[in-house]
């Protein structure tokens, strides 16, 4: 099968991006270009993201960042063989801006159009940048998601387990928010945390030893917050509270990364990689813990680097490649979705075609 060359754009949360990926399945791709647009500080004054003023930000960044992406890969328009978008999960008003801006690019070019699952982009990179085959057992980790899922090919997804209440990015967050550090939370709590004492507080691990895979971090967020607000809480225990909170994330992780191996090797007995993705995974601690239990379990942990597990244009692009190749575009009808979970239905691509 050829390489396909796709540009890919980036609208569903508080990043602009578009990049300019080259490959062929299973990988690894070039990445021509990759650019990013981060409004951290737009939305740092409020502590978190504000739907309305991202879709705003994306509207005014996207053509230009669109322009530096095609330079800095060399190339214009008509050397692409198909534009590929973020068609959710999101922010609705974002991923309409990327969504409509790709479909208006496609048709200017006469290229196909792909639309692209989100989370599918983030479970992809680690074959971008690795080559992995299928199957592998894949940990999801990012704001809005935790789960655990059999991923069988570039569109077949099997749900092991998921969290209960909030996600783990979600968790990192909401710590940040309550020791009052900055937004986004999860690289605060780590930076803090490198420095603390994870044996100070005793937090709760939930999940730990439960049946099946699946996680909860609310009652973790409800014991920090009686820790914030009690009394004798001092600036100069938050090192040590991070450090205590980080370090009960990866018991739990580690645990139910433990148990949905033990599942997935009973289905897949061919599969022996772990790959983890999102933005959570940029964390070097949590890295660091769940490459040693999966090789504890003979399974090779792949992880993207930091900054391909964080939001980027680069993972829609390479979930472009790998779609084309499968002859998997869209029509320019696809509607932006707020919501678009990834076992069940096929994600990404809702039409058979011929491959370009
Ligand atoms: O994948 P992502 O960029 O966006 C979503 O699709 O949600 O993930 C963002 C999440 C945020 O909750 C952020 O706090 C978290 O990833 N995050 C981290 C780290 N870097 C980003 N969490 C823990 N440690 C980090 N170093
Ligand atoms: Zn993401």
């Amino acid at each position: 099968m050829r390489a396909l060359t796709v540009l890919g754009l980036e609208t569903s949360c508080d990043e602009t991006a578009a990049a300019v990926v080259r490959g062929r399945a299973p990988g690894p791709g070039a990445i021509l270009s990759n650019v990013v647009l981060s409004q951290i500080d737009a939305h740092a004054p409020y502590g978190g993201v504000v739907p309305e003023i991202a879709a705003r930000a994306h509207v005014e960044a996207l053509d230009e960042i669109v322009e530096r992406a095609l330079a800095e890969a060399g190339i214009g328009l008509s050397d692409l063989d198909a534009v590929a978008a973020t068609a959710g999960p999101g922010l609705i008003g974002g991923v309409m801006v990327g969504l409509t801006t790709a479909k208006a690019l496609a048709l200017a070019a006469a290229k196909p159009f792909i639309a692209v699952n989100h989370l599918q982009a983030h479970a992809l990179t680690a074959r971008l940048t690795g080559g992995v085959e299928f199957p592998f057992l894949l940990l999801l980790i990012s704001g809005g998601h935790c789960q655990l899922l059999a991923v069988e090919d570039a569109g077949r997804f099997h749900l092991l387990g998921t969290t209960i209440d909030d996600a783990i990015g979600e968790a990192f967050d909401k710590t940040a928010k309550m020791m009052g550090l900055g937004y986004p939370g999860g690289p605060e709590v780590e930076k803090l945390a490198r420095c603390g004492n994870p044996g100070r507080y005793a937090l709760p691990r939930p999940m730990v030893g439960r049946r099946g895979a699946d996680f909860s971090f609310s009652g973790l967020k409800t014991a920090l917050r009686q820790i914030v607000s009690a009394g004798d809480y001092r600036d100069s225990d938050a090192a040590d509270l991070a450090a205590s909170f980080q370090s009960a994330v990866i018991d739990t992780l580690c645990d139910r990364v433990g148990a949905a191996i033990r599942m997935f090797a009973d289905d897949y007995p061919e599969g022996h990689t772990l790959v983890i993705a999102g933005g959570v995974a940029a964390n070097e601690a949590i890295r660091s813990a769940l490459v040693a239990r999966a090789a504890g379990s003979g399974f090779q942990a792949k992880i993207p680097p930091p900054g391909l597990c964080t939001d980027n244009a680069a993972m829609v692009a390479w979930a472009g490649v790998e779609l084309g190749q499968l002859g998997r575009f869209s029509g320019l009808g696809e509607s932006p979705k707020a919501r678009w979970p990834l076992h069940g239905a096929n994600a990404g691509g809702s039409r058979k075609a011929s491959a370009p």
